[in-house]
């Protein structure tokens, strides 16, 4: 059972605000905060290097939250990295992958900076690059990217869920096109990992990079990324932890994932998230799923309602709204949400100015829900949203 005022308990900050930003970052619960405060007062020490019982606990606590992480995404436990975010994530595959001049990478429009930028870069090296549109709810259709398809293709980097728009893009055909034609896949998480179940091995990737921040409601600091053949990729860092052996004359990496987590890791942060994936699990993902779709549909047909405001993104969405209110600037109506009714919500570019722009648009507002948000609070947000169309 789904029990809205037992889950509010959890998240203290949610008796001071109506919190609307979940896309950016959400709050974490309680008791990933208690394992988090259990590790500095009871054991820290370092993870993997040590014989004493600190080293051994927090090894042992470091450990335990890849195989909860893991477990959760359905993805090889030991394929499964802890990152610092989703760009570092992504940003290891980009920079790992060996490039030659020609290569082709297809990415979309509607894709945020940080499923970009990086492919972008490889330019530098020669990579072309293809950027498939969207359709104007924010969609990229599978067919556009086989249509972009060429035989110097290597690698097509999607977004599981728009940060903008809230459309969910069929990742599975778009992994399936990819995988018939021997090339990888690299899908985004950051907006579906916590809100909607992700199965790894379904969905067929090649590389799962999600936040542990997001909708898993764990600390910031924290990303993943899974990958199905981790030896395919160059680890971005080295250094103690990712070996086995070094001499004068050379060094021998560890296998994955220890390669790839060179350098003291965040510790208490990953085993924040790993009690923080525990609690989603506990709330049920598709419970998730389903509170906070209602929550979004309820809210865009109330703002659609509004004369004076635009909403944006398909009608079966994700949890993102975005909207802009005719006449005044996405970041004034963010504030006077805030000032007024201490609404939090994200407005500006979103980190994905491209498909904002391509839509014609100059930023919008976006609301976007989590599980502990109630429909009452969007009924706050609705009449304030009202009130604001009177200002203009
Ligand atoms: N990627 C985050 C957002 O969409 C920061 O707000």
């Amino acid at each position: 059972m789904y029990d809205i005022d037992l889950i509010r308990e959890d998240f203290p900050v949610l008796k001071d605000v109506i919190y609307f930003d979940n896309g950016a970052t959400t709050q974490t619960p309680i008791q990933a905060v208690r394992v988090m405060e259990d590790y500095f007062f009871k054991y820290a020490a370092n993870h993997g290097r040590g014989a004493h019982r600190l080293a051994r606990y927090t090894t042992e606590h470091y450990e335990n939250a890849r195989e909860t992480v893991a477990g959760f995404l359905n993805a090889p436990v030991e394929n499964t990295i802890f990152t610092r975010n989703t760009t570092e994530s992504i940003n290891i595959v980009a920079q790992g992958l060996s490039w030659e001049k020609g290569d082709h990478v297809i990415t979309t429009l509607v894709e945020h900076h940080s499923n970009l930028l990086p492919w972008m870069r490889l330019r530098e090296q020669g990579v072309e690059m293809t950027i498939v549109e969207p359709d104007e709810t924010g969609t990229v259709d599978p067919a556009k990217i086989e249509e972009a398809i060429t035989d110097k293709t290597k690698l097509i980097a999607v977004t599981h869920v728009s940060n903008v728009f809230g459309s969910v893009m069929d990742v599975k055909s778009i992994c399936k096109l990819a995988k018939e034609r021997e090339i990888l896949s690299v899908i985004d998480g950051a907006q579906s990992a916590g809100h909607m179940p992700v199965d790894f091995e379904k969905i067929g990737c090649d590389f799962f990079a999600a936040p542990g921040h997001k909708a898993l409601l764990g600390p910031q600091g924290t990303g993943i990324l899974c990958m199905k053949d981790p030896y395919l990729v160059k680890p971005l860092n080295i250094g103690g932890g990712a070996v086995t052996s070094v001499t004068a004359s050379g060094y021998e990496l560890d296998n994955a994932p220890s390669r790839f987590e060179a350098g003291t890791p965040n510790i208490p942060g990953v085993i924040g998230l790993g009690r923080a994936v525990e609690y989603v699990q506990e709330l049920g993902v598709e419970n998730i799923e389903a509170h906070e779709k209602n929550l979004a549909k309820k809210a865009a047909k109330g703002l659609a309602s509004i004369e004076g405001i635009d909403v944006y993104g398909p009608e079966d969405r994700a949890p993102v709204v975005p909207f802009n209110l005719n006449g005044m600037h996405p970041h004034d109506v963010a504030l006077i949400l805030d000032e007024t009714r201490r609404i939090c919500v994200r407005s500006g570019y979103h980190c994905a100015m491209p498909g904002i722009l391509h839509m014609g648009l100059e930023g919008t507002v976006r609301a976007s829900f989590g599980p502990y948000n109630t429909s009452e609070e969007v009924d706050v947000f609705i009449e304030t949203m009202e009130e604001v169309t009177r200002l203009v």
